[in-house]
Formats: structure tokens, C-alpha cells, sequence
């Protein structure tokens, strides 16, 4: 029904085979036969998850799973109209299991493991990679080894990794190195990769765009903005809708819009440039440290994205990210770590280039939740007001200015 494909050489290797990237250097897409596939929208009625979308999923035993996916698509008018938008929506990936989108990959990605019979997964990561798989590990039964740039790290993606039992090294180095670092690990040890090179992960992130249809009654958005770091996300929400496209559950695929910071944009600059590939930043430096990232791996395909969907990056500075984070928690209630309002930043940001049509419909990713990184909130949020326990002082300090 399915096996892997490279992307530049088209040579084609088993689904049974252990592989993250082609001899030739090429990364490896998962490919299906699609005349293999019936399915309808009346199959689909059951709520929403990951697994709902199982036809489209390139696995075979029972999954690893905790309840991924299913998360919640807010309308948000008051960001519209302070961003001059008709309709504008955040899919707020931070309801997962664990607080982020990776849940959707990892609970495909430690399932193959297990179809593949590997003992031990591993992955390197700025946070949120690491938490997953520590959990999605401990559910299958599995060691964990994680690899983090040390001191770069929020807490609370590390206290996760750390509490579901993985293996937890801190690299005195950056991501970018940290990867590096696991993927000769995984190659010497025989340890299963799940960082988004491995494309199995990105099977399962690509139900985000699944969703996103769902939940709009089977409509594509006309753009989708959302963070980019290692570039998998943005590829894999594409892939989800050229997929949808190709079924017929919808006419057209949106716009991919990719945001990174500042001072980690390889991406940016490469579409910028109209160059074809990236020139890697030795030295990426974000407040959002997600997407702390200077070689996105997936860069190739994420290019590919925003060029054939007629899309664009941008980036944003972290006070813009900051002010975002703090709009979209005041006025729409909704809690997301800094490098997911990014989109939000973004989404502003392109609508005042005039970039962004104010008629058109936008859904924002916002990939992690507000509680992955509770340092930096008490870092830019104002502090507690400290008293004495009288009504006097609560009532001076309520009305204090
Ligand atoms: N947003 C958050 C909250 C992330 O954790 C990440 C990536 C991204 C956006 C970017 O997604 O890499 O697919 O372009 N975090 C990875 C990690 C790198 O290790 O947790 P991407």
C-alpha cells in the first residue's frame, strides 16, 4: 500500500526497510497508492484524532496512542480585528497529551518502531521532541534517549522528558549539533531516529491538516501560518492537504505560510532570495528556543512547500513574538509557548505588508502550549503583588494602579 520514496532521485525502498535518508543524501517521503484508498467523508464521522484518519496512516498494529490530536479550532475575532481580518483561526496544537503538535508524529513514529522491532528510540531536540518521545516511550515500553542543546531548553519541557524516563543528555552545543550527535548515535547503536527526517513522524503530523478541513466542514483555509524551525511541520500540514486534494475532500490547497524569529530564518532568506536551497546560520538565537535553529533538516521540502502553494516566510522579532504571546492569552484566552505565537506575530506582520488579503480565511498552528515555559512568562509578565494578609491590603493592592 505504501513505501519510501526520495524526493530528488525518486529511488524507492520497502516500508520494512530502517532508513531516514536516501544513499544519494535525498530525504525519504512516504508514498501510497492512492487507487488503493476508498475512502469517503462518510467514513469519517467518528470524533476527532490522529488515529480517525487511520486509512491515511502508514501503520499496521495497534498504535501507541494517548489520545493525540482532536485539538481545538478557535475563531478568534478579537485578533482579526486587531489584525484588520474577516476570519481568522487558531488550531491550537497545545491541547496534545504532552502540551505540543509532536504527540501527532510520535504516536505513528514509536508505533513503527515497534513494527520495525527496534529497541531503543531516540531523538535530538529543543524541548518538545523530547518530551514526546519520552512519554510515547514509556507507553510503548521502550528506552528513550533524548539529546538537548544544554541550558536551551523551557523547564517544562525538560521536566517532562525527565519524569517519562528517558535518557536525558545535555549537548554543550545547539540543536543543530545535537542532531548531528543522534543521528551517528542512532546509525552506530541500531536506535530508531525520531526526529522529523524520519518521515514516518511527519505521517502523523500531517493530520493537523486533516483536521483542519474536519473541522471547517471539509474546506481548506485560504493560508496557513505557523511556526518553522526543522522545518517538518510545515511540510507535513502540506502534504496532509495536497492528500485531501487528491481524495476530493477539498478544491484547493492553502497558502503555507512559514514565520521563524530573527535571528534563526534560514528559511526566510532562502524564499527571500529565491535561492533553492538554505545557507545554515551557525549561531540561531531566539527567545522562542522551539525553533531555535539555525539547518532545518527538512529545509528542501518545506521550500517546496511555500513554492508550490504560492505561500511566503517572514520573520518576526522576539519583542513581536512576545506581544503576540501576550494578545492572543489576554483577549482570546488561548495559552501558547513563544515560538507558536510566532504565527500570530506573523500573521500581523504580513497583513500590514499587504501581503496577507484581509478577505482571506487563515488558520494559525500554534504548537505549543503556554505552560512548556513558565520561566520565560515570569520573565517578561509583571510579579505578583506580595502583601499582608488583611482585606485593607488586598483592597489598596486591587485598586492600585
Ligand atoms: N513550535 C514548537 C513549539 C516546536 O517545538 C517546534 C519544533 C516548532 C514550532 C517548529 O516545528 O521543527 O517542524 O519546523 N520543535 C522541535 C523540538 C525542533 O525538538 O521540539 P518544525
Amino acid at each position: 500500500m505504501y513505501h519510501l520514496e526520495c524526493i530528488e532521485c525518486r529511488r524507492k525502498y520497502p516500508e520494512t526497510e530502517v532508513i531516514y535518508t536516501c544513499t544519494c543524501g535525498g530525504l525519504l517521503d512516504v508514498v501510497y497508492d492512492y487507487s488503493e484508498i476508498n475512502l469517503t467523508k462518510k467514513d469519517l464521522k467518528a470524533p476527532l484524532s490522529v488515529w480517525k484518519y487511520r486509512a491515511l496512516l502508514p501503520v499496521s498494529m495497534e498504535p501507541v496512542s494517548l489520545k493525540e490530536g482532536g485539538t481545538p479550532l478557535y475563531r478568534v475575532d478579537r485578533i482579526a480585528k486587531s489584525t484588520g481580518m474577516k476570519e481568522v483561526y487558531v488550531k491550537h496544537e497545545g491541547m496534545n497529551p504532552t502540551g505540543s503538535f509532536k504527540d501527532r508524529g510520535m504516536t505513528v513514529g514509536v508505533t513503527k518502531a515497534l513494527e520495525l522491532g527496534m529497541k531503543t528510540v531516540a531523538c535530538a531536540s529543543t524541548g518538545n521532541t523530547s518530551a514526546s518521545l519520552a512519554v510515547y516511550g514509556a507507553k510503548a515500553g521502550v528506552p528513550a534517549v533524548v539529546l538537548l542543546p544544554s541550558g536551551k531548553v523551557a523547564l517544562g519541557k525538560l521536566a517532562q522528558a525527565l519524569m517519562h524516563g528517558a535518557k536525558v543528555l545535555s549537548i554543550r552545543g545547539n540543536f543543530d549539533d545535537a542532531l548531528k550527535l543522534v543521528r551517528d548515535l542512532c546509525d552506530r547503536e541500531g536506535f530508531y531516529l525520531l526526529n522529523s527526517v524520519n518521515p514516518y513522524r511527519l505521517e502523523g503530523q500531517k493530520t493537523i491538516a486533516f483536521e483542519i478541513a474536519d473541522q471547517l466542514g471539509w474546506q481548506a483555509p485560504d493560508r496557513i501560518i505557523l511556526p518553522v524551525g526543522n522545518a517538518g511541520n510545515i511540510t507535513a500540514i502540506y502534504k496532509g492537504f495536497k492528500e485531501l486534494k487528491k481524495l476530493g475532500f477539498i478544491d484547493s490547497v492553502p497558502k503555507m505560510t512559514g514565520i521563524q524569529a530573527e535571528g534563526a530564518c534560514p528559511i526566510v532568506k532562502a524564499i527571500k532570495n529565491n535561492a533553492p536551497e538554505i545557507s545554515p546560520e551557525s549561531k540561531p538565537e531566539t527567545v522562542a528556543t522551539a525553533i531555535r535553529i539555525g539547518n532545518p533538516v527538512n529545509a528542501i521540502k518545506a521550500l517546496n512547500a511555500i513554492r508550490e502553494s504560492g505561500g511566503t516566510a517572514e520573520t518576526v522579532s522576539d519583542e513581536e513574538i512576545i506581544s503576540a504571546q501576550h494578545e492572543l492569552a489576554s483577549v482570546e484566552g488561548i495559552g501558547v509557548e513563544p515560538a507558536s505565537a510566532s504565527s500570530i506575530a506573523g500573521l500581523r506582520k504580513l497583513v500590514e505588508m499587504g501581503i496577507i488579503d484581509t478577505d482571506e480565511m487563515v488558520v494559525c498552528v500554534t504548537t505549543g502550549h503556554l505552560l512548556k515555559d513558565s520561566e520565560h512568562v515570569l520573565a517578561v509578565c509583571p510579579k505578583p503583588i506580595e502583601i499582608d494578609a488583611t482585606i485593607e491590603a488586598v483592597r489598596k493592592a486591587v485598586f492600585m494602579k
